[in-house]
């Protein structure tokens, strides 16, 4: 393989169940199947980008478990290359991750820069892709951290719900944080309102927004670039696949073009928008 430019997004959100995985594997489809180089890097010890891809995770001789352990001070592990498996989708690689990994980071106590594990699991095959993804735990300490650091762009599903504005606060602190702590700075961010509801006939009539399209048009007055991704029982039927809707179906539909077009916008970008430069207003 040749020289690549191997950038990298996050695919994260302090809130669970917002749709990080599910974007995450179905932005790699698209993106792989224009003939970009694609690494999907489970970082999550639930394991659902690895079935998400076809992987199952019972199987596995190594995985990202064991690619942390080879950054952690006294344990041997094994290096990425070791944990990168290809998938059934050309063009499609995936280091796939396991139950265990969740307790990778009680096992740092003699680990120096806990926060820069995963930028230095990367650095050997960055220049193999064209795009390494990360899918992120919902979780707010080591791993996302460990995320953020390795990428200057994230992706942010959210669900359209008022907590989902708390969230954005937060992961806009965390960001803070690393440029204040690490000189680190994120500068792209795109959000992705997912599994918005179409206004229904009731509030049509009595001419109120519902909560998805309320939600929408405020993160539309916002500066950050925003995506919306409907509900579809596609996401479900690929995922019961292990395909991304990219290869489940050649159809197309709502939900595969709102994924098409995240993937474009994210070969796109190439003027960052600088994102947080001050502090959070909490
Ligand atoms: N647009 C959508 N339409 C229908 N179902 C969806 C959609 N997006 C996600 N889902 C479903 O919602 C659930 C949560 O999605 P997903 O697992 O991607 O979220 P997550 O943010 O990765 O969760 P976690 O925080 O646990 O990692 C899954 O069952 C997924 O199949
Ligand atoms: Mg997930």
């Amino acid at each position: 393989m040749g020289k690549k430019e191997g950038k990298s997004v996050a695919f994260a959100n302090v809130k669970g169940g917002t749709g990080k995985t599910t974007t995450c594997v179905n932005v790699a489809g698209y993106l792989a199947k224009r003939g970009n180089q694609v690494l999907v890097v489970d970082f999550d010890p639930q394991g659902n980008a690895t079935s998400g891809l076809g992987i199952d995770g019972r199987c596995l001789q190594y995985s990202m478990y064991d690619a942390f352990l080879s950054q952690c001070q006294g344990y041997s592990g094994v290096p990425i290359t070791k944990v990168i498996l290809e998938t059934d989708i050309e063009n499609l690689h995936i280091a796939p991750s396991v139950l265990n990994l969740g307790v990778a980071p009680m096992l740092l106590q003699d680990t120096k820069d806990k926060t820069g594990i995963l930028q230095r699991i990367l650095e050997p095959v960055q220049r193999f892709y064209d795009y390494i993804l990360i899918d992120v735990p919902s979780d707010a300490g080591l791993f996302l951290f460990n995320s953020l650091r390795a990428t200057e762009q994230i992706v942010v599903p959210i669900d359209p719900g008022i907590f989902s504005w708390e969230s954005l606060e937060h992961l806009k602190a965390y960001c803070y944080d690393l440029v204040q702590n690490k000189g680190h700075r994120i500068k792209d961010w795109t959000i992705v309102l997912n599994k918005t509801v179409s206004q229904t006939s009731q509030s049509r009539k009595s001419s109120q927004l519902n909560p998805s399209d309320e939600i929408e048009s405020s993160l539309q007055e916002r500066s950050d670039p925003v995506f919306v991704v409907p509900y579809s029982v596609l996401v479900y039927r690929s995922q019961q696949e292990g395909l991304p809707i990219s290869h489940y179906t050649n159809k197309a539909s709502k939900i595969g073009k709102a994924y098409a077009a995240i993937a474009t916008h994210l070969t796109r970008v190439s003027n960052f928008t600088e994102i947080p430069d001050k502090e959070p207003s909490f």
